[in-house]
């Protein structure tokens, strides 16, 4: 036996030699929830070791975040239901909370990236990220909606504003938008192919979100495709974005794949809150190790093609890879 492939394992020096992927926190954004109030923080029961924070404490944590290496932030607000209405009004508000907390981070963390989320459904009164319309989510009523939104974020400082609505043409309308009111530097980081999962559910819990009615299978991509990634990639490619989303990250690596060998563009892929629930929920009946199992969940979505990766474990994960972990 001359060719014997345990011979690059047989040591760690080697094994370092040849590793193939190698995750930093350079690759990570950490989404966090923010709250009105003074010293809130307020846990999100299906999401362990997240809150929804007021400002106050949010710049605490983007502080961590910093300290820890992370390149990025990705906000969502958490509204009042009072606030909430069926066009989504209090996503313009120039003073609206999540105006003021990227106002506030952009003081405390200046290098730091913030990205926000350009749909409807925080705000809405009916938990869709479009306009409803009868009982239809109308596309063309909700661009304009969007593209003030994403110009409200950029006022308030967003570095990327990521439509992650799914509506057809909405890169184009921010895109557009913004150059309109001179923000032609913020870039437009798309949720492109978007599926209609049901990981998403701790997320929903944390913004009371979910859909009063129905679901979102009208314009999320059915968990079912992948060949129709490919013409939301070359949609938004033609649209304008600056970078690419696939979405949830793990059940989705043949994707995330797929659209890393299709674009020149950097690959996003979202390690979605129920994707990161399950493992904390098996780390707390001993059945799993979270911290391992959490590098190696990064690490794979790396491997898969991801370039930028958000995951609700990424403070975990900077910590532990400055610690010198290897999944
Ligand atoms: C809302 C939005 C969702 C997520 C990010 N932006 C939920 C949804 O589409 O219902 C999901 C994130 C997660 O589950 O971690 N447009």
């Amino acid at each position: 036996m001359h060719v014997r492939p345990r011979r690059n394992r047989s040591r760690a020096a080697l094994r370092r030699l040849v590793r193939e992927t190698r995750l930093s926190a350079d690759d990570l954004v950490l989404p966090l929830f923010v709250q009105e109030g003074e010293r809130l923080h307020t846990p999100i029961a299906s999401l362990p070791g997240h809150a929804r924070l007021s400002i106050d404490l949010l710049v605490e944590t983007a502080r961590e975040a910093e300290e820890a290496g992370l390149s990025g932030l990705a906000l969502f607000p958490a509204l009042p239901e009072a606030e909430k209405d069926s066009r989504g009004s209090a996503s313009l508000k120039p003073d609206g909370l999540l105006q003021r907390a990227v106002r506030a981070l952009k003081d405390a963390v200046p290098e730091m990236l913030i990205i926000t989320d350009v749909a409807l459904d925080p705000y809405s009164s009916d938990g869709h990220d479009g306009v409803l319309i009868g009982d239809r989510i109308d596309n063309d009523e909700t661009l304009p909606l969007l593209a003030a939104m994403a110009v409200s974020q950029a006022e308030a400082g967003a570095d990327v504003v990521a439509p992650s609505d799914m509506m057809d043409g909405r890169v184009r309308a921010i895109r557009e938008a913004l150059d309109a009111a001179g923000f032609s530097d913020v870039a437009i980081g798309s949720y492109c192919v978007k599926y209609a999962s049901a990981f998403y559910g701790p997320f929903r819990d944390a913004l009371e979100s979910a859909p009063r009615a129905g679901d979102k299978r009208t314009y999320q991509m059915d968990p079912a495709n992948v060949r129709e990634a490919l013409r939301e990639l070359a949609l938004d490619e033609a649209e304008g974005a600056d970078w690419v989303m696939v979405k949830p990250g793990l059940v989705y690596a043949d994707v995330i794949r797929l659209v890393r060998e299709h674009t020149a563009l950097p690959v996003a892929a979202y390690h979605v809150s129920g994707e990161y629930a399950m493992l904390r929920a098996a780390a707390e009946r001993g059945w799993l190790d979270y911290e391992r199992c959490l590098l190696e969940s990064l690490l794979a979505l790396k491997r898969a093609g991801a370039d930028v990766i958000f995951s609700y474990g990424a403070l975990d994960a900077a910590r532990l890879l400055r610690a010198g972990a290897t999944p």
